[in-house]
């Protein structure tokens, strides 16, 4: 995700230029440093620790795609630093976690953005709109699919902390209310993950106005990167597809749906969402104007405490 991030900086984000990385991988390192800096230019320096990172003069903002539990950890050290943050979602592992570093950011007064970036996703900006038009009542049911090819390192936990916190994260975004319970049934096991986590997984969610969310949930579809969701409206029913296409079922109308090939991961089929948001990221660092898009780390508490219920019904 680190080297996605700094790419898109580098090939479609103005007025911000990649200056420094720091990765325990430092060949990794090494590498993006040589094939960014040919492309824009610019000095690539490599740092052996976050504390040096974020105090290296030619730093103004962090990116945090450290391993989730590391979070906590390097954003206290990048607002100590007072550097802008866009830190990967989520804000931690655990509720618990999540809540004493959101302290920490709110009592530092720097700007900390969080990367759940469907909010900058067309097709889900196109849902918003058709949900808030009132031309299809009110929102129903959620039904979400989030399928990864393969997760190696993968948690029954982490399938709900780690992937299914996307999932919360829109539906808040989407409806604007907070989700009050949420529970998971496990389905049988795939074969092609780990035998000690439950992959797959189906959660079951209710919003404070009742809305019921279903999220299916797969840590090792191995089929390909699919990634879709639902809304049933009283009048209609919205669906974002595989491919990022919105289709409208509407007065008996069933239309056509984008077919092909599926993409291998995240970074294919977002590509629009995290340019989107990296644009925004900057220019609210720039001109100090928040996009209300943006995800704080209020919308990361909010998340983590809708997983941490999940997590609790394990
Ligand atoms: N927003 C999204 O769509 C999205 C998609 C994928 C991943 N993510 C998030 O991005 C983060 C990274 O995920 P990933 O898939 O790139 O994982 P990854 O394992 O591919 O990469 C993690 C990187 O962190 C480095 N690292 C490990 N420990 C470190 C340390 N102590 N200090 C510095 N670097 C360290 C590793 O060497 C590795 O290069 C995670 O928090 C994940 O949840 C977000």
């Amino acid at each position: 995700m680190g080297a996605g991030h700094a790419r898109y900086i580098t090939d479609s984000v103005d007025g911000a230029v990649v200056t420094a990385f720091f990765d325990l991988d430092a060949a990794r390192m090494d590498a993006l440093a040589k094939e960014l800096s040919a492309k824009s230019g610019a000095t690539i320096n490599l740092h052996s620790s976050v504390d040096a990172l974020v105090n290296d003069p030619t730093v103004d903002a962090v990116i945090i795609c450290s391993p989730d539990g590391l979070h906590p950890e390097h954003l206290e050290l990048c607002v100590k630093a007072k550097k802008p943050t866009l830190c990967e979602k989520p804000l931690a592992p655990r509720l618990e976690d999540a809540k004493k570093i959101a302290e920490i950011v709110k009592a530092s007064g720097v700007p900390v953005a969080l990367g759940f970036m469907r909010r900058f996703d067309p097709g889900y900006v196109q849902m918003k709109k058709e949900i808030q038009s009132g031309k299809y009542g009110e929102v129903i049911q959620i039904r979400a699919v989030s399928r990864n090819v393969s997760s190696p390192g993968a948690t029954t936990a982490g399938m709900i902390s780690n992937s299914a916190v996307h999932e919360f994260d829109i539906a808040r975004w989407l409806l604007e209310e907070e989700f009050t319970t949420v529970s998971v049934a496990y389905a049988k096991k795939t074969s092609h993950a780990n035998p000690d986590i439950q992959d797959a997984i189906s959660i079951l969610a209710h919003t404070e106005s009742g809305v019921l969310m279903t999220v299916d949930n797969c840590a090792n579809s191995t089929y390909g990167y699919d990634v879709r969701v639902e809304v049933l409206m009283q009048n209609g029913s919205l669906a974002l597809n595989n491919l990022g296409d919105l289709t409208i079922s509407f007065d008996f109308d069933l239309p056509a749906r984008k077919s092909g090939r599926l993409h291998d991961n995240w970074i294919g089929r977002f590509t629009d969402a995290y340019i989107g948001e990296l644009r925004a990221w900057v220019a609210s660092i720039k001109d100090g104007v928040v996009n209300p898009n943006l995800a704080t780390v209020d919308d990361g508490i909010a998340a983590s405490i809708a997983c941490e219920k999940g997590i609790a019904s394990l």
